[in-house]
């Protein structure tokens, strides 16, 4: 099965099959499968975070679970659910037309429902951890249903439960083992605007309206987006290809005393988080390409796809121009970038 068009950057690669999991029952079916039941398997959302390196031989499921709904309405809160395999964005602009704000910082980022606790997705000043409430998964090894809360996705900056590997009884790591069939935001009563980011002020300094509406907020983000972010449907990427680092406050005096113009924010627990994408800038790889693989004009935090669908960047060149971006970001500032998509 190609999985080209499952896949954001546009990597061509194979997986030897692929099941759709349009339902919770689907995942039983297949483990009372004498074929399947023991087999290796990889879940797949929107493909919009991750890395192929080569063919996938585990069992591909792809999670195409639909549905959403208002759960409860309290004075306190909206509870909505959506299916995994719903697409982000629809799911975004959906709740905003059914008069539940709340996810409005969150517009056009790839992918769909289920990837998003996987890697806590964040943008404009909210993470997804601020409008979580509750999932539920099946653990693919025994078909066991079960729901978790926001503590225990454990939720960290693009991290969760999700991204580590269980190492023994105890470990509570659930990498490679939850199938995410439903999500649950909590949007808080009355709603408040989130409009601290440096680019929500401009668009408000810009358009004289300093109190938007959600609708409003949803439509200056696609557009911030839309000029500084290329649509992976033209040009193949996975969104941020490393994580901002944090750095202690000594550390960040030290690279000022060289670099001035760094961009930092201090953070609550005291660490500074760098902008990884000034950090490339500086050391002059914008614009720059390895084979197909290349870094995007407009911000040099994200790596593209430059051959398109026909003549398509490889895992292995974007691993490689990664992997010298990450040495001179070493050489020059001696911070290790970590790259952000799932490496498969
Ligand atoms: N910058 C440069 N040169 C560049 C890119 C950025 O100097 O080539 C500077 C910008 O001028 C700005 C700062 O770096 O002052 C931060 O840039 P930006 O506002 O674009 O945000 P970011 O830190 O690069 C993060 C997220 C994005 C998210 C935006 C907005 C990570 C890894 N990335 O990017 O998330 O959309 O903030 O909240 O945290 C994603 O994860 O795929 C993603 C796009």
């Amino acid at each position: 099965v190609p999985l080209q068009q499952h896949n954001s950057f546009g990597i061509v690669a194979r997986a030897q099959h692929l099941v759709r999991i349009g339902e919770e029952a689907d995942v039983a079916a297949l483990l009372a499968d004498d074929r399947w039941r023991e087999a290796p398997k990889f879940v797949l959302g929107g493909g919009s975070n991750i890395v192929l390196t080569g063919d996938v031989k585990p069992l591909v499921l792809k999670v195409e679970i639909k549905g959403r709904r208002l759960v409860e309405e309290t004075s306190r809160a909206w509870i909505v659910e959506a299916g995994a395999g719903e697409i982000w964005h629809d799911t975004v602009r959906w709740t905003l037309e059914q008069g539940y704000p709340g996810l409005e910082n969150f517009a056009l980022i790839p992918g769909t429902v289920g990837g998003s606790p996987v890697q806590n997705i964040g943008a404009y000043g909210v993470e997804l951890q601020d409008r979580f409430h509750s999932l539920d998964a099946i653990d693919i090894e025994t078909g066991r249903s079960f729901t978790l809360d926001a503590a225990q996705c454990a939720f960290g900056y693009r991290d969760s439960v999700f991204k580590h590997v269980g190492a023994g009884e105890n470990d509570f790591g659930l990498a490679g083992r939850a199938l995410i069939t439903r999500v649950r935001f909590r949007l808080p009563r009355p709603w408040k605007p989130e409009l601290g980011y440096l680019d929500l002020e401009r668009k408000m300094g810009e358009t004289g309206n300093f109190s938007p509406s959600a609708m409003e907020i949803f439509d200056w983000i696609c557009a911030i987006r839309r000029a500084k972010l290329p649509d992976w449907r033209v040009l193949g990427n996975a969104g941020s290809f490393f994580k901002n680092p944090t750095v202690t406050p000594e550390q960040c005096a030290d690279i000022i005393a060289r670099d001035p113009k760094i961009v930092h924010y201090p953070m609550a627990d005291g660490s500074i988080k760098l902008a990884a994408g000034w950090l490339i800038d500086a050391c002059g790889w914008k614009g720059k390409s390895v084979g197909n693989a290349g870094v995007y004009e407009r911000q040099a935090l994200v790596l593209v796809n430059r051959g398109g669908k026909e003549n398509p960047v490889t895992g292995g060149e974007v691993m490689t121009l990664a992997k010298a971006i990450q040495t001179s970001v070493y050489e020059r500032f001696g911070i290790r970038l970590e790259p952000e998509p799932v490496v498969v």
